[in-house]
């Protein structure tokens, strides 16, 4: 029974927000390490990004981090970028913090919607503009903005990757690694995929070994739980349905110290170590999402609000459960070995030489890359 707690009201096709970043002032103030005082003269307007961890993807401190950076200070606004490593008091704590030092916007990743939605309410009592960034806080009132991806678009592309790879092999053995129940983008994934993999377990083509959500989407736990599954399945796995790249290497480690043969695994954030994994023939598909468009919408936001202008950038209404968030959300693609090569030289899309470096040399060259 896939779980109920989808929000998309919107039928139509994924919305495409083509961000351009707001042509960036040529503010004669560069130097801008605002001293404290927010009263005018020559400060920039403050943004606070506020990011969850550095373990459950590698993608916010290695793509997200400097793009934000980057796009926020092209537009004029000073960024002040920390990382919660997981702790929800620490991220209260970082929110406070950069309310006192006169941020006008918060751009949220949240822990989890409770914590989330305490930030946004205390930001929104002070005045301080609240966008979430690629997670949606539900059951607040206080958030401003929602920018992420067609999450559920993600968790379909999912699916589909995992029936095309594990093609007509008969009563296939599958596994499925959710992420964290804390992530609304966990459910939406789910909710994508379920929808392409639970006929198939209904049909009786495939049946599901094991079900199980990975607490913070941590890698380690994900390792123990699907260690728990191969025991359990007496180590015939056919396929593995992971939410992130991360769970999917979990799940490659442990086939792999079983030293059993390589089964499909999904992922996606088209990490480095996901791409590696492709090559090598551990994984067989990621989704790749232009991390890039979703920094540069979500920092084309936060700079309007910070300077008190109204933003002018589409959007579409997301329900949260208390109102409708005005929403951007970006296209995910999925990629395989038949496409690794494609957007190489995007700024968010990991190297051909990293990618290629050291052992993984050999299956580059036998795939043409
Ligand atoms: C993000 C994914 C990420 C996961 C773990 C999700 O909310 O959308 O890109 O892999 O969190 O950090």
């Amino acid at each position: 029974m896939s779980r109920r707690r989808t929000f998309w009201a919107l039928a139509a096709a994924g919305v495409l927000a083509m961000s351009s970043i707001a042509a960036c002032g040529s503010d004669d103030d560069d130097g801008g390490d605002g001293g404290g005082s927010s009263s005018g003269g020559g400060d920039k307007p403050k943004v606070a990004v506020l990011l969850p961890d550095s373990k459950s993807s590698v993608r916010w401190e290695t793509v997200d981090r400097p793009l934000l950076q980057k796009a926020l200070e092209a537009g004029g606004v000073e960024a002040n970028i920390t990382n919660a490593e997981g702790d929800k008091s620490t991220q209260q704590q970082q929110a406070e913090q950069a309310i006192t030092n006169g941020a006008k916007v918060i751009l949220l990743v949240n822990l989890d919607s409770g914590s989330g939605a305490a930030i946004a309410a205390n930001a929104k009592s002070q005045g301080v503009k609240v966008i979430d960034y690629d997670r949606l806080t539900l059951d607040t009132d206080a958030n401003d903005y929602y920018v992420s991806f067609d999450n559920e678009e993600v968790g379909r592309l999912q699916g589909e990757g995992l029936v095309k790879c594990v093609g007509d092999k008969p009563d296939a053995q599958i596994a499925v690694l959710n992420g964290s129940p804390t992530d609304n983008n966990a459910t939406l994934f789910k909710n994508g995929y379920d929808g392409v993999i639970n006929p198939k377990f209904d049909s009786g083509d495939w049946t599901e070994v094991d079900d199980q959500s990975v607490p913070d989407w941590d890698n380690q736990k994900a390792l123990t739980i699907f260690e728990q599954m191969l025991q359990k399945a007496g180590n015939k796995v056919d396929g593995v349905l992971a939410a992130n790249d991360g769970l999917g290497n979990a799940a490659i480690s442990a086939l792999k110290q079983r030293k059993l043969p390589q089964v499909p695994v999904t992922g996606q954030d088209a990490t480095l170590e996901g791409l590696q994994n492709i090559v090598n023939g551990d994984q067989c598909m990621t989704v790749y999402k232009a991390i890039e468009r979703e920094a540069n919408a979500a920092s084309e936001l936060a700079i309007a609000l910070a300077k008190g202008e109204k933003p002018t950038t589409q959007t579409v209404p997301i329900d949260n459960g208390t109102h409708k968030v005005p929403s951007v959300l970006e296209k995910p693609v999925p990629v395989t070995k038949d496409n690794v090569s494609e957007y190489f030289g995007a700024p968010d899309y990991p190297t051909k030489e990293d990618i290629c470096a050291g052992k993984v040399a050999a299956n580059c060259d036998k795939l043409g890359l």
